[in-house]
């Protein structure tokens, strides 16, 4: 089954008015194959996402790099699925390694987040991967089964679902998994999905790599069979975003 390539760029905590201008004017004028060759989709922080959606190329999407586990209410400080759904914010990314490190975001926690924004509508990239102690110990595939266990348990409709690996070593430290060791987890996680879930989902599901892309390393990855695509953080921000962008084709 063909997986439509899927790139997306998570700016992460970054930005100014002006760098958002400024990075909104070179997605728009840049020379992309077109949306059925590729679904793009950016991720600025919070208080820039109706700012970008409006201003943004109509074939680029934008997405949320996070959201809360239910119904809005008396939780100071987060941002409720519905609210975003009702922004016409169509994508969320969820289980990012640094809410997981930092904030203490727990599969079970993450698994939760996800089953409530694709119930209100979202789209979700969910993301899992091991750190440099969990490779290094042979316990990457245990890792990454589990983190994507606590969604496939919660949810029967994927088509709304993006998994996202990112080795935690690889992310924001230049060292970028080999197409080799991506492949290999990506290839193994498809596995998964064909026997926990069902072959039809690991088929359609887009799998996509996240870690330390960049313009110069993302044609050999985009080349494996089982890497649907990329999850930018930093080079998502420069000019670079768009030859990432042309890798899918
Ligand atoms: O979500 C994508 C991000 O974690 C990857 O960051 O800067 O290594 O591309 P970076």
């Amino acid at each position: 089954m063909a997986r439509k390539f899927f790139v997306g760029g998570n700016w992460k905590c970054n930005g100014t008015s002006e760098e958002v201008k400024k990075i909104v004017s070179v997605l728009n004028g840049g020379q992309v194959p077109s949306p059925d060759v590729v679904e793009v989709v950016v991720s600025p922080p919070f208080v820039f996402l109706p700012e970008v959606k409006n201003s943004l190329r109509p074939e680029f999407h934008v997405a949320a790099q996070n959201c809360w586990v239910k119904k809005g209410g008396a939780y100071t400080g987060e941002v409720s699925a519905e609210m975003l759904h009702n922004l016409g914010i169509p994508w969320v990314i969820l289980g990012h390694s640094e809410r997981r490190a930092i904030l203490g975001e727990t599969n079970e926690f993450v698994g939760e987040k996800v089953v409530y924004a694709l119930s209100q509508g979202l789209k979700v990239i969910a993301c899992v991967g091991e750190t440099l102690e969990q490779r290094e110990s042979g316990s990457t595939m245990e890792v990454v089964a589990a983190q994507t266990k606590a969604i496939a348990e919660k949810i029967k409709d994927w088509s709304n679902v993006v998994i996202a690996y990112e080795p935690v070593w690889a992310i924001g430290t230049g060292k970028v998994a080999s197409p080799a060791q991506a492949q290999e987890v990506h290839n193994e996680l498809r596995k998964w999905l064909a026997a926990n879930v069902s072959p039809e989902v690991a088929a359609s599901t887009r799998i996509i790599y996240g870690g330390s892309v960049n313009g110069a390393n993302c044609k050999e990855l985009a080349g494996q069979p089982d890497i649907d695509g990329f999850l930018v953080g930093g080079a998502s921000l420069k000019p670079e975003f768009i030859d990432i962008i042309k890798s899918a084709e």
